[in-house]
């Protein structure tokens, strides 16, 4: 979104960070998911969140997205208060959860259309601005087609397409590849890149797949055990690995065994994976 757009919706003209954590800690009873983590994410870059299985990722998503109230730290959108404006921050959100977000009993254009009312596009943009995220995304010949009989990559398309149709200025993907074969994962990539390109946009993504997060991502922040472990441009994490280090080398020094006992071949890792994808499927 441009200064001016943003200005006529009331919003800060100061240049602000696209997202800044101040000190965020977050618990589910007395876990802690999220523990001090403050971070700060630049207008227009790509940013990627890695970390094992239970990093508290989502967790720090969910927070910048006010679906989890904030308990204690301080989080800004585009210099928004996500504690006291949760409404002005979601307008400038565009998400992909890790879980399901479709409806299978819809179509393609049905489940798009109704986000576009749900974000406030107006009435007389949104059958445009529907048509638009599809044909970007790829789905124009199944638009008429029910959901419920997609493939996971095009479920993963048309998530996407959701999370686009109010052109948001922050792009939020949690695990958007995950299940996906190689191609499929790369359309989803090109499409965001595209985006990225034509919007200005910020895309805040996590991954467990290093050799994208690499290729993809501006910087990379690694969290283990809801704390921050390293944060810098995948050129400079791996640099300080040292000579010849891949990301995944870095990944696997700043996280330990627990690369091995969740997410290696064939454990609990996959196994999730694979149930959300048939979830997704289903
Ligand atoms: N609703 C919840 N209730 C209780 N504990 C939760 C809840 N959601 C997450 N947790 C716990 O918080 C921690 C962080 O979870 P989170 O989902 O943020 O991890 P993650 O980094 O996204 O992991 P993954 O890579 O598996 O998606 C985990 O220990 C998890 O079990
Ligand atoms: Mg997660």
């Amino acid at each position: 979104m441009s200064r001016r757009e943003r200005a006529s919706r009331g919003l800060e003209t100061t240049v602000a960070e696209a997202i800044s954590l101040d000190h965020v800690t977050f618990r589910f009873g007395t876990h802690v998911a999220v523990d001090d983590l403050t971070l700060t994410v630049h207008p227009g870059e790509c940013f990627g969140l890695l970390g094992p299985n239970g990093a508290g990722k989502t967790t720090t998503i969910r927070i910048i997205n006010t679906l989890l109230n904030m308990q204690e730290g301080a989080v800004t959108v585009f210099g928004i208060d996500v504690r006291t404006r949760s409404m002005a921050v979601r307008r400038q959100l565009g998400y992909v959860p890790q879980q399901l977000s479709i409806e299978g009993a819809l179509t393609a254009r049905e489940n798009v259309s109704w986000f576009a009312r749900l974000y406030d596009v107006p009435r007389s943009e949104r059958r445009a601005r529907v048509d638009e995220v599809l044909e970007m995304v790829d789905l124009s010949d199944a638009a008429d087609r029910l959901a419920s009989g997609f493939s996971g990559g095009m479920v993963r398309r048309l998530e996407l397409a959701q999370a686009l149709v109010n052109r948001p200025a922050l792009l939020v993907l949690d695990e958007p590849t995950v299940g996906l074969d190689p191609v499929a994962r790369d359309s989803v990539w090109q499409r965001v890149a595209q985006m990225q390109a034509e919007y200005g946009m910020t895309v805040l993504l996590t991954t467990h797949y290093m050799e994208e997060a690499d290729e993809l991502c501006d910087r990379v922040a690694l969290m283990h055990n809801g704390r921050l472990a390293e944060v810098g441009t995948p050129a400079q994490l791996k640099a300080a690995q040292g000579e010849g280090a891949s990301l995944e080398d870095v990944f696997r020094a700043h996280t330990g065994a627990d690369l091995g006992a969740e997410s290696g071949k064939g454990g609990l890792r996959s196994v999730r994976t694979t149930r959300r994808t048939a979830r997704r499927m289903g």
